[in-house]
């Protein structure tokens, strides 16, 4: 058995979006989001560099990584730790090409083989849980739910109302 669970796989593919640290030559992180976040099998996830060039740059001196998801309406989410690689070309870089495609079933990503200019490969050797803490008073899941779906339902109506500035 691999390290990411069926839970933790539901999650990347459900969210569509996760943030990604890699370290900088000078040892500062770099965190930028990447939607084109998935998981490939029981220990890999993959995302695509359209318009990453720190990203890459770094994973190709340092390939380590951490990568965080998290769903904004149950607060609960995952980090993993690893190893990342940059695919340029080969058979494991084709094969993802034809997920993104849509070929493997998943939906397809817009034009990826003009967008994509390389795909990335996450060794997982660690991940965990992450739960927010507005779970510590014991509140429930879908207690948490709810008060989430009404802040998104007040947001998504606030700026359908909201008044475009005329200048
Ligand atoms: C919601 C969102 C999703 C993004 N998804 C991706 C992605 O999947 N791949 C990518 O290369 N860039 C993606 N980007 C753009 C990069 O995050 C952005 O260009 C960033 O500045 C790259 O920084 P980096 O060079 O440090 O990786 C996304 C940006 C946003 C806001």
């Amino acid at each position: 058995m691999g390290i990411l669970t069926d839970d933790m796989k539901r999650m990347l593919d459900e969210q569509r979006l996760a943030f990604v640290a890699t370290v900088c030559p000078d040892g500062t992180p770099n965190l930028s989001p990447k939607g084109t976040t998935m998981a490939w099998d029981d220990d890999h996830i993959v995302f695509a560099h359209l318009h990453s060039p720190q990203t890459v740059e770094n994973l190709r001196h340092n390939p380590a990584i951490e990568v965080n998801v998290v769903d904004g309406v149950t607060r609960k989410g995952y980090r993993f730790k690893g190893r990342g690689e940059v695919l340029d070309s080969g058979p494991l870089h084709d094969r993802i090409m034809a997920m993104y495609r849509g070929d493997t079933g998943h939906d397809p990503l817009r034009d990826p083989d003009r967008r994509v200019k390389a795909v990335v490969l996450v060794a997982i050797e660690r991940a965990l849980p992450l739960i927010s803490p507005a779970y510590d008073g014991g509140a429930t899941e879908a207690e948490i739910v709810a008060e989430w779906e009404e802040y998104w339902q007040r947001l998504r109506a606030r700026r359908a109302t909201s008044v475009t500035d005329p200048v």
